[in-house]
């Protein structure tokens, strides 16, 4: 006889996901999963609203027919997979002699709400891994920002990603600033990356930033132009917001995402930054992302508006200077309030006091905290020319951000890959208006 428990539960999974319960039975012992069946390097993202939809990537050495999700209400009962919704999934890619790779995309989720999920065929199965989506309004977060992975990934950067998920396991998602591998085309690196994160990338979703050695040319292309479109790899990891600018390069590569009361616009400012590409292309991409960014930064109902993007305005490595970038995206970032650009590229840390017109600004008027980080081990030098602008500057240091987001307050906290605070501010917002407090430790 079924237990009145499970009858309960299969009940309450039908009425919120309207499908029909999963075929597992109670007390069956796992089945391990045939020879390359079973998924591996899972990446857990945020396409859509972030209250209601979340995605997974993975892979699989053998080539799937029918892949696909479940999902359930989180429990600590076991018989919670009763009342898990399965969720047809799709093919990315199964190119020769590469593992294949798949997605499936969870909608019609309860904001605030604890899940589990699992990829697989339908017989060979993920673990069960857990997400929480956003809740419907504005209400307190924290999240993970690193600057450049690139180097050394397995061997040097996973120490720090996890000490950051040890350091906020309650993180809503990781936001990477550009530059994740140092060829984006080489899936030897995207493997390092994935494995590095290990389970966090399927329990924390990633917000990516595309840097320039994201939009390097496959190895062996003689011209050495950079292309504006990412790898394939890059959408067989990330599936991501379709709310980017009117340029089919930048799909997938600049989006927006509200968050709780907080509006993150994820900026490919590659054309801006010196990189070499077709002239036309360029400028046809320049443009589309100006209309877009002053659409998608006016038309904001959010509380606090924050910027990734790869290169900095103010760079602080030896011999780099963004001239044009600062000109275009300053004055456009100044006039529509955004509170916070955070940055990598520059392979060291910095975070700037508030900014406005290239100036350091008193703590309550309008302006910019600009903050460059390095999570990689790959370092540059210092330069002097901006700063003056800087309150906090860290070299040949490994370091993870953990920035905590309230309606009222944004507390921002920087730390070495041993856990060691190297920065700290607070943007207290009244109204339109912020009053920054500069909490750095001195060195
Ligand atoms: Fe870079």
């Amino acid at each position: 006889m079924t237990p009145p428990l499970l009858t309960r539960r299969v009940a309450l999974g039908l009425a919120a996901f309207g499908a029909s319960p999963a075929a597992n039975l109670l007390g069956a012992p796992a089945i391990p999963a045939p020879a390359g069946h079973a998924p591996e390097r899972m990446v857990l993202t945020m396409p859509g609203n972030p209250a209601t939809t979340q995605s997974m990537t993975w892979e699989t050495a053998a080539a799937l027919t029918s892949p696909q999700g479940q999902v359930a209400k989180i429990s600590a009962h076991p018989n919670f997979e009763a009342s898990a919704t399965t969720v047809q999934g799709k093919v990315n890619a199964t190119d020769a002699g590469q593992p294949g790779s798949y997605l499936v995309t969870f909608t019609a989720l309860e904001p605030g709400t604890r899940y589990l999920c699992r990829v697989g065929d339908g017989k060979a199965w993920s673990e069960w891994t857990a997400f929480r989506t956003a809740d419907a309004g504005p209400a307190p977060f924290r999240f993970l920002y690193v600057g450049d992975a690139q180097n050394s990934i397995k061997s040097l950067w996973s120490r720090t990603i996890r000490a950051a998920y040890a350091a906020a396991p309650d993180a809503r998602f990781i936001a990477s600033a550009g530059d994740l591998v140092a060829e984006g085309h080489d899936v030897r690196l995207w493997n390092e990356w994935r494995d590095g994160l290990g389970f966090i990338s399927a329990t924390v979703p990633s917000l990516p930033v595309v840097g320039n050695h994201d939009l390097h040319r496959p190895p062996g292309t003689a011209d050495a132009k950079n292309v504006l479109s990412v790898s394939p790899l890059w959408h067989r990891l990330f599936d991501l917001p379709d709310n980017g600018p009117d340029a089919a390069e930048m799909k997938g590569q600049s989006y927006f995402m509200d968050y709780q009361g907080a509006r993150f616009v994820v900026v490919d400012v590659n054309v801006y930054a010196n990189e070499e590409f077709d002239p036309a292309a360029k400028q046809r991409v320049w443009d589309a992302q100006i209309v877009w960014l002053n659409k998608v930064l006016s038309n904001n109902p959010n509380q606090w508006t924050i910027v990734l993007q790869h290169q900095p305005l103010y760079a602080m490595a030896k011999g780099r200077d963004y001239q044009d970038m600062r000109a275009v995206l300053g004055p456009l970032y100044e006039k529509h309030g955004v509170d916070m650009v955070l940055l990598g590229h520059d392979h060291l840390y910095s975070r700037s006091h508030k900014v406005a017109q290239g100036r350091v600004v008193d703590p309550a008027a309008a302006g910019i905290i600009y903050a460059i980080s390095v999570s990689g081990p790959k370092m540059y030098k210092v330069d002097e020319p901006n700063r003056k602008l800087m309150a906090q500057v860290v070299d040949q240091t490994q370091c993870f951000q953990v920035i905590e987001v309230a309606p009222d307050v944004i507390k921002y906290l920087a730390q070495d890959a041993d856990g060691v605070v190297v920065d700290r501010f607070e943007l207290r917002k009244s109204g339109k208006s912020s009053t920054y407090v500069n909490q750095a430790p001195r060195a």
